[in-house]
């Protein structure tokens, strides 16, 4: 956390350097927002090792304080420790900024027995309702109305329950094991989300002293009447893993990713091995090494299928590829925004619905381009690092909302790439 995020406008890349050496993989974005979410469950210390300086912590951190936490910042640990909470939510507009703001529900209801949060609203890549949340909470005992933008929920205490989701929500999930992590009784949810991110949430509340077990098809809590502080360092990113993994193989080269945990990315490392690469996870990383990409067809799944946050970045790759892939977006109802940008750089894709038909033609040429989200801002880095000539990327703030200094990572690894401020 010594350097602050990010600031500056756009990333200018010129495409054609292959990738090669050794990074350092980050903590995962959607490990930590849960985990810091879950500091709320307790009013002793929590202390995280390797917080990561992206902006979607920056704003966590922002919401944490308005609710009453304390925080101190000593380089890349944090730690929260929030006595009492403020329960009159803050302003909208910071909420709005940050749609894991409602994993906040579960700690505040669990703990105050009530909660008051602006309805996060939709956001580019699909209308992100919360109803299997507000379901599993009702299934815990609590009540809840939404009313001008605003969900409300209480009922203290919650009890245990039995709950069937009708999705794998990776937030609803997790939203309802740290709310049943202080309720009266045993919980079951079943259908539940199993993203490793979800599993690193159960790890951290175990060593507050909670009692979470997982089996194949379901979670089971037993609430206990308080939970303790505790330090613990989250996993790596699997997402940035699997972009940067993504980067060397399209662009022919050798790279080594420390931290990058394989049991983590089966689905992406089958997809870069039919590609092409060869990958040889280790103790605590893997080396890959890339041949270009070919052809591919990608469906998205909840885990452990392939992850949807790896889908706009292999659209990218597989404009590389000579011949005809396809991609099924199956978990977010909008997530082909990279599409009209890709195509500024010389893609051939089309949609019907919820697939995409990319006819790899081997090359595309930089452009001027947009990130829309950040998984599409990845995309598009992807994109400029083979196109021919200078790619520029705007809004590259989406980019630096996960993953923390992409650029110098990149850089390090032979890319010819500068940000602008
Ligand atoms: C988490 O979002 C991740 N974000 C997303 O990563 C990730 O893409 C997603 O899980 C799926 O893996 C964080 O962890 C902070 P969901 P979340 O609830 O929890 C629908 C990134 O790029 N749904 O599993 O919001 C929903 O609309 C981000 O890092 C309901 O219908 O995802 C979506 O179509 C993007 N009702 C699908 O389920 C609900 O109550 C998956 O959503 C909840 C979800």
């Amino acid at each position: 956390m010594t350097s602050t995020t990010q600031s500056g406008k756009q990333l200018i890349i010129t495409g054609g350097s292959p990738l090669n050496g050794r990074c350092g993989v980050s903590t995962s974005k959607n490990a930590i927002l849960p985990i810091l979410a879950a500091s709320l469950l307790t009013s002793e210390p929590v202390t995280i090792h390797k917080v990561p300086a992206i902006s979607d912590v920056k704003n966590m951190f922002t919401l944490l304080r308005a609710f009453g936490a304390r925080i101190s910042i000593a380089g890349d640990d944090v730690t929260i420790t929030t006595k009492s909470i403020k329960t009159t939510s803050p302003a909208a507009n910071i909420m709005e900024k940050l749609r894991a703001s409602i994993l906040f529900m579960g700690p505040m209801l669990a703990r105050e027995g009530s909660v008051t949060l602006p309805l996060p609203g939709g956001c580019r890549i699909g209308a992100r309702p919360i109803d299997i949340h507000i379901q599993g909470f009702r299934a815990l005992g609590a009540k809840s109305v939404t009313v001008n933008g605003h969900v409300h929920a209480w009922g203290r205490p919650l009890h245990g329950a039995d709950i069937l989701l009708r999705f794998p929500s990776v937030g609803a999930t997790e939203n309802l094991i740290m709310a049943a992590s202080l309720a009266v009784g045993d919980t079951v949810i079943r259908g539940a989300a199993f993203e490793p991110e979800v599993t690193d949430l159960i790890r951290f509340l175990n060593t507050m002293g909670a009692r979470i077990e997982t089996a194949s098809d379901r979670i089971m809590i037993r609430g206990v009447k308080a939970l303790s502080g505790t330090e613990y360092t989250p996993i790596a990113d699997r997402i940035e893993a699997g972009t940067l993994m993504l980067a060397a193989a399209v662009t022919g080269g050798e790279v080594d990713l420390l931290r990058a945990d394989a049991g983590h990315l089966k689905p992406v490392c089958d997809k870069l091995i039919e590609a092409g690469a060869e990958i040889f996870p280790y103790e605590n990383g893997i080396r890959i090494r890339g041949r270009g990409v070919r052809p591919l067809n990608i469906v998205s799944s909840p885990f452990p299928g392939f992850p949807t946050d790896m889908q706009a970045p292999f659209m990218a790759a597989c404009c590389f590829a000579k011949g005809r892939s396809t991609i099924d977006e199956t978990v977010f109802e909008n997530r082909f925004l990279h599409v009209d940008e890709l195509r500024k750089m010389g893609a051939d894709i089309t949609v019907n619905g919820r697939t995409a038909y990319v006819n790899g033609t081997g090359r595309l040429h930089g452009a001027e381009v947009s990130a829309t989200d950040l998984r599409a801002g990845a995309a598009l880095c992807i994109a400029g690092l083979l196109a021919q000539g200078e790619t520029v990327i705007s809004n590259i703030y989406h980019i630096d909302r996960g993953y923390e200094n992409l650029e110098a990572k990149l850089l390090c690894l032979g890319a010819r790439i500068v940000r602008l401020s």
